[in-house]
């Protein structure tokens, strides 16, 4: 197949990552016999020192020309300043809703090799195999709000949902749940939140009509959070807003030993050339300034993330799972990057480990 991926390396070690994941693609195209066309372009901090904008137009153009986007992370110290007016952040919030990308899948599953590497109990993390389901281009990351007053004495933000935001991700995560264990949980602050009231009352009416062999359940993000570290194995799908998905999936990130190891994928309404959604797809890491530039961050979330690419986007799975056996193999063979080394473990960098990575797609 031909398909045409647009690459946003952002900021930090962003450029590190998505070249290995790149490199991988290549390779994976090499293999299989697939032609990939890679077109770089600006997204974050390097977009403002570029063009003083954080989104520029030509990156919008060239995202919604590809059949795919792959996207690193933005941010740094740089552009830290909070008074600023344009913000790295700016540009994903930015891309996610200029591409319509409602639904943000965040896999959660643990490697038997990294078990070590959590700060959990390994009794504790038998089992975990969660997929959360992040609504992306709503709530309160984009409800009405106010900078600060007349005299920059008070700030508000709105977290706001309307029904057809609500059953739509809903929708795409139950879909999701009756491909895996069919149990789904709602996750709102329905006790104390007028919007999670509405999304508690949509989520039940989408599932009951639409999904009746998805087993669903609510319940009140506190506890979600308490939940997710005391018995994570319970959970098979999750769905929830915007700002309670960021927060849980910090959390849950952690099941997995290390944030250097969790990809994710971002998907909407819109349909590529190959009939599947122009999804966008970055590990859930940030752009790790401390590290940036030294070659040793752990390109596997951007690896695993083009492995999504290749299932969600280009319809791909064998490719899909090759990759992701490939991340399996180094791990067995006892590569690890600092983040996920034990302490006294030989550690390899960022380029070392992507290159152990393709050594095992043949
Ligand atoms: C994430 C990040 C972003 C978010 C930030 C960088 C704006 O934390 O993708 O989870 O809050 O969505
Ligand atoms: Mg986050």
């Amino acid at each position: 197949m031909k398909a045409r991926i647009t690459v946003l390396p952002g900021d930090g070690i962003g450029p590190e990552v998505t070249g290995e994941a790149v490199k991988v693609l290549e390779h994976v195209g090499q293999v299989f016999g697939h032609e990939f066309e890679f077109k770089e372009a600006l997204l974050g901090g390097c977009a403002i020192d570029a063009t003083g904008t954080a989104l520029p137009d030509e990156t919008v153009a060239a995202c919604r020309a590809a059949d795919a986007v792959l996207l690193g992370a933005v941010g740094g110290p740089k552009w830290d300043d909070p008074t600023a007016k344009v913000r790295p952040e700016q540009g994903l919030l930015g891309i996610r809703k200029a591409l319509g990308l409602f639904a943000n899948l965040r896999p959660v599953k643990l490697f038997p090799e990294l078990l070590h590497a959590s700060t959990l109990r390994p009794e504790t993390l038998a089992g975990v195999d969660v997929l959360v389901v992040r609504e992306l281009t709503g709530g309160v990351y984009f409800g009405p709000r106010e900078e600060a007053g007349e005299d920059g004495s008070r700030a508000y933000d709105t977290m706001l949902y309307t029904r057809p935001e609500i059953e739509r991700v809903v929708r795409l995560a139950a879909k999701a749940a009756q491909g895996r264990r069919g149990q789904l949980t709602s996750v709102d602050k329905a006790n104390v939140l007028a919007s999670s009231r509405l999304w508690r009352r949509v989520a039940t009416e989408v599932v009951e009509s639409e999904f009746p062999d998805v087993r669903l359940e609510h319940i009140l993000v506190d506890a979600a959070a308490m939940h997710l570290i005391r018995q994570p194995s319970r959970f098979d799908v999750i769905v929830t807003g915007n700002l309670f998905g960021d927060i849980l999936t910090d959390e849950a990130s952690m099941l997995a030993g290390s944030m250097g190891m969790l990809p994710s994928a971002s998907l909407g309404e819109d349909v590529n050339s190959v009939g599947l959604p122009r999804g966008l797809y970055e590990p859930i890491h940030g752009s790790a300034p401390d590290i940036a530039g030294q070659g040793v961050a752990n390109p596997l979330a951007a690896i695993l993330s083009a492995a999504m690419l290749l299932r969600h986007s280009l319809g791909l799975e064998q490719e899909a799972k090759t990759v992701e056996e490939a991340v399996s193999a180094v791990l067995s063979d006892g590569y690890r990057t600092a983040d996920i080394a034990r302490s006294g473990e030989r550690t390899v960098g960022t380029e070392e480990m992507g290159t152990a990575v393709r050594e095992r797609i043949r």
